[in-house]
């Protein structure tokens, strides 16, 4: 198909739950200190999902500020696409609670797994649906309450992660801006690494499950921790070159927030100084899917972008995928 439109984002909103959970806290949960967790992830605290919120509730909020911030009506969008590793349910997808919550009624609807790189893939695909003409406003959500699989008393994962979800517009942009380039890839070798093993068609939930926490995430921290190493600089190289950009002109780079370790060894590779680097780790731990458009929605907010920058996204993830796009800013 060949191409019609440019395509970039029209607008972006983000929400995380109000409750707090602090390193102290989990120092009274499991056998960790607030010192290991900064040292070893750079995160202090993660913000959790009341009992009765679940992803779509988050996906719906962050989809209303984005809508607004847009200026698009629910009843104009063709198509709604969630990222999520922590579906309300294995289906309906989330996307279609959220086109019900948001009256979407002309929106199509699908649940996109990347794991952490989801947004990232979302925002690939949605580009491609505005490029070619069939679409005019997709909205593509990453959202996550990860704390509902979460096992509370596994030290190497609940450090980790915190709940949140980021949204945002996808449309027509002036010729030059938006969409660049990307680079998508995926290493089914690693799945392992990085699982919620039981409840599907391969071990499907019984007592015995329940009873070997199989329902949670297993992850063998330090693999997944090699493979982000290798895979945030190549792919944010791949996505550049991709865009014929070289990596001197990034103006903003806006990793996929899990570990402070992985994202100054990326930007190390990629020679940007820490200064076009966002890092918001610190207060939201890795929110997976949402980690990347809610770090750009706080980037935004804070007028660290303006029209024109050139603005590179990297994630890493489950699967394992990694997903890098790069975009021409294009909103005022
Ligand atoms: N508190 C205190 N000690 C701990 C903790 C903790 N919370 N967790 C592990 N340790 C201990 C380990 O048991 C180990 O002890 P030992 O040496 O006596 O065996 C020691 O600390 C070092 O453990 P490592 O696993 O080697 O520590 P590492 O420096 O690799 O850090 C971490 C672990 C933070 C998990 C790191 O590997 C990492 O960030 N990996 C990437 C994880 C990630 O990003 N996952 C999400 C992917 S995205 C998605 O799709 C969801």
């Amino acid at each position: 198909m060949s191409k019609i439109y440019a395509a970039g984002i029209l607008g972006i909103g983000c929400y995380v739950p109000e409750k707090i959970l602090t390193n102290h806290d989990l120092e009274k949960m499991v056998d960790t200190s607030n010192e290991w967790i900064i040292e070893r992830t750079g995160i202090k605290t993660r913000h959790i999902a009341a009992p009765e919120q679940a992803t779509s509730d988050l996906a719906t909020i962050a989809a209303q500020r984005a809508l607004q911030s847009a200026n698009v009506k629910a009843e104009d969008l063709d198509l709604i696409i969630v990222a999520t590793a922590s579906p309300d349910m294995a289906f309906p997808s989330t996307a279609c609670l959220v086109q019900e919550n948001i009256k979407a009624t002309k929106a199509a609807a699908f649940d996109l797994s990347a794991g952490c790189s989801g947004f990232v893939y979302s925002l690939t695909v949605a580009s491609q649906m505005i490029v070619s003409g069939l679409y005019k406003n997709i909205l593509i959500i990453g959202a996550e309450a990860l704390s509902k699989i979460m096992n509370w008393k596994d030290r190497n994962t609940c450090i980790l992660f915190g709940d949140g979800a980021g949204a945002a517009v996808i449309g027509r942009v002036e010729d030059g801006y938006g969409t660049l380039g990307f680079n998508l890839g995926a290493d089914g070798s690693g799945g392992h690494t990085l699982c919620q093993p039981a409840g599907g068609s391969r071990i499907p939930a019984s007592l015995e499950t329940v009873e070997k926490d199989m329902h949670y995430i297993h992850m063998s921290g330090n693999e997944v921790f090699k493979f982000a190493i290798k895979v945030m600089g190549e792919a944010a190289n791949a996505a550049l070159q991709a865009a014929n950009i070289s990596a001197n002109e990034v103006d903003l780079f806006v990793p996929h927030q899990a570990n402070i370790r992985i994202i100054n060894s990326a930007a190390k590779r990629l020679g940007l100084s820490m200064d076009k680097v966002v890092v918001n780790l610190e207060k939201y731990g890795n929110t997976s899917a949402a980690s990347i458009p809610i770090a750009l929605c706080e980037a935004l907010e804070q007028g660290r972008i303006k029209k024109g920058d050139n603005v590179a996204l990297v994630g890493f993830g489950a699967g394992l995928t990694w997903a890098a796009c790069v975009l021409k800013w294009s909103m005022e």
